[in-house]
């Protein structure tokens, strides 16, 4: 059963309220190496939002009837990335939607640049030994990293995928935050953004004020 979501604060309130009616916000992506809350805070934003929310591993699993480590077992890894990629675009076709996609979904430039186009993507940012920590509980359902050696290969891909991540128009750090404290965060950062850097979002500012 799902916990029932704990108010926000209310300056994350407002922030909520103005970016509900903001014509930009239509989609949302998040993104960020396996481990780092991409699922758990897109769920929490879709909820208080009044968005759907759309796991893309969930959606692969739930769509081909098969576990993500099967799918990698039994017909590779290559199978995986076009079912992801096909799935992505899918989700970047519906409005209202807020999307998590696995750690790996967005280091392909051409997912990254539909996602860019079309969504608002979020980087959830944490810090690479953080991100070991969290991963190692759950290698089973992580095919990459249930092997010998997962350190080097955290290690590698985080060098890779770094470069991709930061693409992304809103950065997120959340090492060391709860839960409800990273959604404050996320809700701020994208407020901030949509405030600050889309030209056509007024600023929740009366236009009879003097600036
Ligand atoms: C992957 C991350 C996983 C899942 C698959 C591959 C990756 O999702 O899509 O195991 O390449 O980083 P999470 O990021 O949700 O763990």
């Amino acid at each position: 059963m799902q916990d029932a979501p704990l108010p926000l604060s209310e300056k994350a309130q407002q922030h909520v309220d103005a970016l509900k009616t903001h014509p930009a916000l239509t989609r949302l992506v998040f993104t960020g190496f396996m481990g780092c809350g991409k699922s758990t805070l897109g769920r929490k934003l879709a909820s208080v939002l009044g968005f759907r929310f759309v796991d893309t591993d969930n959606a692969i699993e739930h769509f081909h009837h098969k576990k993500i480590a099967r799918i990698f077992q039994e017909d590779g890894e290559a199978t995986f990335r076009q079912y992801e990629s096909d799935c992505l675009a899918h989700c970047l076709n519906q409005d209202q939607t807020v999307i998590a996609t696995g750690g790996g979904a967005l280091v392909r430039q051409d997912n990254l640049d539909l996602a860019l186009d079309n969504a608002i993507v979020i980087y959830i940012e944490v810090d690479e030994n953080d991100l070991l920590d969290r991963v190692m509980f759950s290698p089973k359902e992580r095919p990459l990293i249930n092997v010998k050696d997962p350190d080097a290969v955290v290690k590698r891909l985080y060098a890779e995928r770094t470069p991709f991540y930061e693409q992304a128009q809103v950065h997120v750090q959340t090492g060391g935050l709860k839960p409800q404290d990273a959604l404050e965060a996320v809700i701020e950062s994208l407020y901030n953004y949509v405030t600050y850097f889309l030209p056509s979002v007024s600023k929740n500012v009366s236009s009879a004020e003097p600036v």
